[in-house]
């Protein structure tokens, strides 16, 4: 697949069928991922594969509960109650399996080059049929002793990217994009 159609093409996929993709493409995924760069070439990135739907459905149920008791001291997350609340809703959608990039040095730049290899996941992952979504809303959840203890994520760990991955039912629809904002710089500008 030809690298620019592969950028714009990749969709946030938020609808799964019950397919789950196999071990080894989900290996072959990751080892793909790691062909990101990163600085200095340290490559500091530990892949966590959670393949099982049920333990999926458990671990949303704990991000919701957590972001819900979040959510009575910020008065800017109440919009999100009725989602929270809704049995229907988990976070992970029901995917098949998700992938947790976790930065294995505790410096900034081991987080931007998990998140490097984040998109390359999830590029790899449109090329080879699949879908994925980068799932936030796991985030807080993943930074607790519980979140950590279920993936098996050692405290030394930081978790950066949690991306679910599975057969798409569907194309998702393509949110717009604003057009970029370029400012180009005035030669011989000291
Ligand atoms: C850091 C980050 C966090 C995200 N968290 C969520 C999430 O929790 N749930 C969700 O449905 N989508 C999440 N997304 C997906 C974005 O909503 C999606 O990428 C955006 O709407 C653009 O759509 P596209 O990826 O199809 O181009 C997240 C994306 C990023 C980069």
């Amino acid at each position: 697949m030809d690298v620019l159609e592969a950028i714009r093409g990749r969709r946030a996929v938020r609808d799964y069928t019950d397919k789950a993709p196999s071990e080894a493409v989900v290996q072959s995924l990751i080892e793909t991922a790691t062909w990101a760069p990163s600085g200095v070439n340290l490559q500091p990135w530990c892949f966590f594969v959670a393949d099982d739907r049920a333990s999926l459905a458990a671990f949303s149920a704990e991000a919701k509960a957590l972001m819900l008791g979040q959510a009575d001291q910020h008065p800017e997350m109440a919009r999100m109650r009725p989602m929270l609340t809704s049995p229907e809703f988990n976070i992970f959608y029901n995917a098949p399996v998700l992938v947790v990039i976790c930065a294995t040095t505790p410096d900034e730049m081991a987080l931007k080059d998990c998140c490097l290899a984040a998109q390359t996941l999830m590029l790899a992952a449109y090329a080879e049929g699949l879908g994925a979504c980068w799932i936030g809303f796991s985030e807080a959840w993943l930074n607790t002793p519980a979140g950590r203890a279920r993936l098996g994520i050692p405290p030394e760990y930081t978790p950066v990217a949690p991306i679910i991955i599975g057969y798409p039912k569907g194309p998702a629809p393509a949110p717009e994009r604003r057009a970029p904002d370029i400012r180009h710089v005035a030669a011989g500008r000291s």
